[in-house]
């Protein structure tokens, strides 16, 4: 597997075969890894980027105190067969004078969007610029961060941009909280409450298969169940899960979504209603 550690390296490497891309911040999981093994299914090549952005980082978040465990990283992208391993600094991605943005309205307004002002501009901008450094052929996405990929399959659409987005399924632990490089910030009695959220959207699929379609009902549903386990509540919203609109009644494929704290912990997860 190459470490390819400047832009010029990437450019070298990318070479005429399809490659396949699973951008990533590090700290890597089984949820990357699930990543990185369709890529390495579907593409000739698969390139893993590893980059801390910090400009989805707002003021006062865990820019600082996100998880930085590279030589565990290079292990899990190599032992997934991974071709290489991209990893650019600040001052390449953001050079002195960078002033350009990738900003999609409307969709970030909602969920995510509303309680971390400018998360999106600064993921929308690393990956359209990781898009075009790689060349990539196909990009693969977690169903884990849910609007992320609605987001970025609405800016891949706007920009033509030549790549195809691929979700993947979210992965869980065995109680069913979803992997997450930020569960590692949990203590013991934390990552215990932390099961409450999957819960709580379970709850909520079986409502729904049970026949009930009413949003009023699912949602109040869903806060109840977190209310006895989260410390705070980001939002718990049942939405339109193409473009993310408000609605009544399940009639359509749906998003139940959570952003919850467990002490200083923000976790978000969700589940797929579909009619
Ligand atoms: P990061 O949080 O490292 O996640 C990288 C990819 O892994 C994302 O597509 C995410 O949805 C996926 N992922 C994380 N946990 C998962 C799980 N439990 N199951 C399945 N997939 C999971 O998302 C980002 O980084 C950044 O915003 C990035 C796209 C790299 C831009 O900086």
């Amino acid at each position: 597997m190459d470490t390819l550690s400047s832009i010029d390296a990437v450019r070298g490497w990318r070479g005429a075969s399809e490659v396949g891309f699973v951008p990533t911040m590090g700290a890597l999981h089984e949820g990357h890894a699930s990543l990185i093994r369709r890529s390495v299914t579907d593409n000739p090549r698969t390139l893993v980027s590893i980059f801390v952005n910090p400009a989805q980082f707002a003021p006062g978040e865990d820019l600082a105190k996100y998880p930085r465990t590279i030589q565990q990283d290079l292990q899990l992208c190599a032992d997934c067969g991974a071709d290489a391993v991209f990893t650019p600094d600040k001052q390449m991605m953001y050079p002195p004078g960078f002033a350009t943005w990738v900003d999609v309205e409307g969709l970030t307004d909602r969920l995510c969007g509303a309680t971390r002002p400018g998360h999106f501009r600064g993921v929308t901008t690393v990956v359209a610029k990781l898009f075009h450094i790689t060349g990539a052929t196909r990009a693969y996405f977690g169903q884990k961060d849910a609007q992320q990929v609605i987001v970025l399959r609405r800016m891949v659409d706007d920009l033509n941009l030549p790549i195809e987005l691929i979700t993947c399924p979210i992965i869980r632990e065995p109680d069913g909280l979803a992997m997450s490089s930020r569960n590692r910030y949990l203590s013991a009695l934390e990552r215990e409450r932390a099961t409450g959220i999957s819960k709580a959207l379970r709850a909520v699929e079986t409502l729904f298969q049970k026949g009930t379609r009413e949003v009023s009902i699912l949602r109040a549903s869903l806060v109840t169940g977190l209310s006895n386990h989260v410390d705070k509540l980001d939002y718990a919203e049942v939405l339109d899960a193409g473009n993310l609109s408000d609605i009544q009644r399940v009639d359509r494929p749906s998003l139940a979504a959570v952003a919850a704290f467990i002490g200083s912990t923000r976790l978000i997860d969700n589940v797929v209603l579909a009619p």
